[in-house]
């Protein structure tokens, strides 16, 4: 396990070269030096590539954001909030409460609930020695950190069940690569105190929909890994199979073997794929109660014309699952767990490992990067998820500008555009410039449609104009019914 403390980070995001203050050195040692160092660099391409990763963490120009962690920038900031509200809208509508935890949590809460032997606790927490002596974390996940806030807040004696939603960054040391990040942000829900099929359906119904109306078709792919007890039953007759066949797995997966066999069955390597055709599947070994449920669920999603895939190999990097599984694919990301949009499933167990009553639990979580590329590749056209390059196209003409000539046109445009915003109108300004011109050019930037305009003469007749930006037609109107107009012009 990888264990970071708050030095370690200092140094990490420290640039190397820092210029020592008053230090003077003579020129011509210093060009021998730079000469020399030219030297070391052209014989070793060792060198070569450790000082290119300096230069991408260092950035080309100054600080970077860590390894695996992105910044959201302005031309991606509205496709960001599109994903926050649609998530919020659909998430509240469906009856879930918005809840919040803290980013930093015990290690000891998620090593318990993720357990020892999952990739997420063995080799991609952030731990870090609290001040106080403890051993602390940067959360992974929040299913773990709702679950111990519904026990801490005594949740049980609300009326049941519990239904929250949540947003924000979760963090994992993993190797970053496309759609894989350090630092990524999830929205979720999780129903807590209630045990019936219908409870995961919705759940995946939020999850579906979600994704639906952010204009991504997607296809649930979905199993049962039953209860606690039909896995461990299911796992000793896995694990006799693969022992039969030791000598054909991958490394990775002899490693498993004795550490977490279950999530061989997910593996890539085509080796272990091979194996894995003949491997007992883990849907015989369910007791009939755990397959009642099952079919259940299945019938609930038939009747939501949810689509989804019945994927017997499905079993998810987390140990607290217990009996439905889930995750969401759209097209072109269906090769591989790092592709998934998103996940989840029940995990009857959580409550009772982290110290509180018996409390069935399930929920879903999405990753937002992967849904912003994801909404990108749609809209380029491609259907893989890119590395974030790709440019996204513009957002459709929204809102409207307001434009304004002289100093007392200035001062009453800031009254007329709360005004607008009171209305829940989007108004582009820049009440900094002065020439109409310039104002004209920044409202075609930002494509709007109408250009509002206020000069002397507006101001004292209590009137604005409204400038079509295609046709230059303008048109007067009446101060007090700007909003009426704005609204009009704009089809709302
Ligand atoms: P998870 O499968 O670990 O489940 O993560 C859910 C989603 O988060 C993934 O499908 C993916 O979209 C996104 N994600 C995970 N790791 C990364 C990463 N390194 N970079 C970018 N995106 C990532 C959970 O976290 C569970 N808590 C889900 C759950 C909720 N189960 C029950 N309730």
């Amino acid at each position: 396990m990888e264990h970071y403390n708050f030095t370690t980070l200092i140094i990490f995001s420290m640039p190397k070269k820092i210029a020592k203050k008053n230090s003077v050195r003579p020129v011509k040692s210093a060009m021998k030096r730079e000469h020399t160092k030219k030297k070391d660099h052209e014989q070793s391409p060792k060198a070569d590539k450790q000082k290119k990763e300096e230069h991408v963490h260092k950035g080309e120009r100054g600080y970077a954001p860590l390894r695996g962690m992105k910044d959201i920038l302005p031309k991606d900031g509205n496709d960001w909030l599109d994903i926050c509200h649609v998530s919020e809208k659909v998430a509240s509508a469906y009856g879930f409460s918005y809840m919040e935890t803290p980013i930093v949590e015990q290690a000891s809460l998620f090593i318990r609930s993720i357990g020892k032997g999952t990739d997420v606790v063995d080799k991609e927490m952030y731990i870090f020695d609290d001040k106080d002596g403890g051993k602390i974390c940067l959360r992974p996940e929040m299913t773990a950190s709702i679950v111990r806030a519904y026990i801490n807040h005594g949740m049980q004696t609300f009326p049941q069940p519990v239904k929250v939603w949540y947003m924000g960054p979760m963090f994992r040391h993993d190797r970053p690569q496309a759609g894989r990040y350090r630092e990524f942000h999830q929205f979720g829900c999780e129903t807590i105190g209630e045990h019936s099929p219908v409870v995961d359906a919705e759940l995946i119904s939020v999850a579906y929909n979600t994704l639906r109306d952010l204009g991504l078709e997607t296809s649930v792919h979905i199993n049962s890994i039953g209860t606690l007890e039909d896995r461990s039953r299911y796992i000793v007759e896995l694990v006799g199979y693969l022992r039969t066949k030791r000598s054909y797995l991958s490394e990775d997966s002899k490693y498993r073997l004795t550490k977490n066999p279950l999530r061989i069955l997910d593996s890539k390597d085509e080796h272990d794929r091979a194996v894995l055709e003949e491997a007992p599947q883990i849907i015989d070994w369910l007791s009939d109660d755990s397959k009642k449920f099952f079919t259940s669920v299945l019938e609930y999603l038939d009747e939501a014309e949810i689509p989804y895939v019945l994927t017997p190999t499905l079993v998810r990097g987390l140990d607290y699952y217990t009996d439905t599984v889930f995750e969401f694919y759209t097209e072109g990301t269906e090769d591989g767990s790092q592709s998934a949009l998103g996940g989840g499933g029940r995990y009857n167990g959580l409550s009772e490992l982290l110290g509180g009553q018996a409390t069935p639990g399930s929920g879903f979580s999405l990753g937002m990067e992967r849904i912003a590329h994801a909404v990108r590749a749609m809209r380029n056209g491609n259907n893989t998820i890119p590395d974030g390059e790709a440019p996204i196209e513009q957002k459709k003409k929204s809102g409207i500008f307001f434009a304004h000539l002289g100093e007392q046109a200035r001062k009453r445009t800031l009254y007329l555009i709360e005004e607008l915003r009171r209305n829940n109108l989007t108004v582009h300004h820049n009440l900094a410039k002065t020439s109409l011109k310039t104002q004209l050019e920044l409202a075609n930037k930002f494509g709007v449609e109408h250009t509002l305009i206020l000069g002397q003469k507006e101001v004292q007749d209590g009137t604005v104009l409204m400038r079509n930006m295609d046709s230059g037609i303008q048109e007067i109107i009446d101060q007090k019914k700007i909003a009426q107009h704005v609204r009009k012009m704009l089809g709302l």
